[in-house]
């Protein structure tokens, strides 16, 4: 369901250097997988998943989501094909710090539809996450481990085909990143495709499938499970 192929991103640095941050990666990952990215901080990671969910222009190469070009459409049915099929967790904080738990996690509901609120979706959506009882707290009153999973929430709040999350249990607690975990293995049950960011060896058993990022350039290693 997504391919990338050779994709590349050269970044210009102070004057006339530059900096080639994701190297000729070429991957596919049918419906059903779920990959894990492991490398080292600077290895490209984030600049390869920025390309894929669309915020990122390549220097050179494609991302195909289903078979389509997303850096040849042009605004529009991009947005669509973002909202309609890509679920992003993006590394760090990313909650809006002026909107309640519920209005961060609809937020891309409205965006994306007119079919009304989104309020009894997203409430539902967050009871399966066991953060009803955050619905009206705002971003500051919520622990780390909360906040991610409201990030995580509101990605799937368009019930994507696909979820791509950078570093999703960045500085979490052991126990906190095993319920992450475990929440997204429960998705990829549910029969989501996931795509994760990672530079933490233990949590990449929850995968099916691993690659390496070193360098820009992208890996795929045997794993037996
Ligand atoms: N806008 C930019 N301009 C120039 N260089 C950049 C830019 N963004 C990132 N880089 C460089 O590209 C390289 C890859 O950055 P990236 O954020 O993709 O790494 P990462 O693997 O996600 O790291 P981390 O694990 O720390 O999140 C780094 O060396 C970074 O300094
Ligand atoms: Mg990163």
């Amino acid at each position: 369901m997504l391919e990338l192929k050779q994709l590349t991103r050269v970044y210009q640095r102070a004057g006339s250097d530059s900096f080639t941050a994701v190297d000729n990666v070429s991957l596919q990952v049918m419906h059903g997988d779920f990959v894990s990215i492991i490398g080292k901080s600077g290895s490209g990671k984030s600049t390869l998943m920025n390309m894929i969910v669309g915020l990122l222009r390549p220097t050179s190469g494609k991302v195909l989501i289903d078979g389509e070009d997303l850096w040849a459409m042009d605004d529009k049915n991009m947005a669509g094909m973002r909202s309609s099929k890509i679920g992003y967790v993006p590394q760090g904080m990313s909650l809006l710090s002026n909107l309640t738990v519920l209005d961060n996690v609809r937020l891309p509901f409205c965006l994306a539809d007119t079919r009304g609120s989104g309020i009894e979706e997203t409430m539902s959506l967050l009871k399966e996450l066991g953060i009803e009882t955050l619905a009206d707290r705002y971003p500051w009153q919520l622990s780390g481990g909360e906040m991610r999973r409201t990030a995580i929430a509101r990605a799937l709040i368009n019930d994507p085909e696909i979820l791509i999350a950078d570093e999703p249990t960045c500085d979490l607690d052991e126990e906190t990143t095993k319920e992450v975990m475990e929440l997204f293995s429960n998705i990829h049950s549910r029969g989501v495709t996931i795509l994760m960011v990672t530079h933490e060896y233990e949590i990449t058993s929850y995968g099916s499938r691993l690659c390496t990022m070193s360098s820009g350039k992208l890996m795929e290693k045997k794993v037996s499970r």
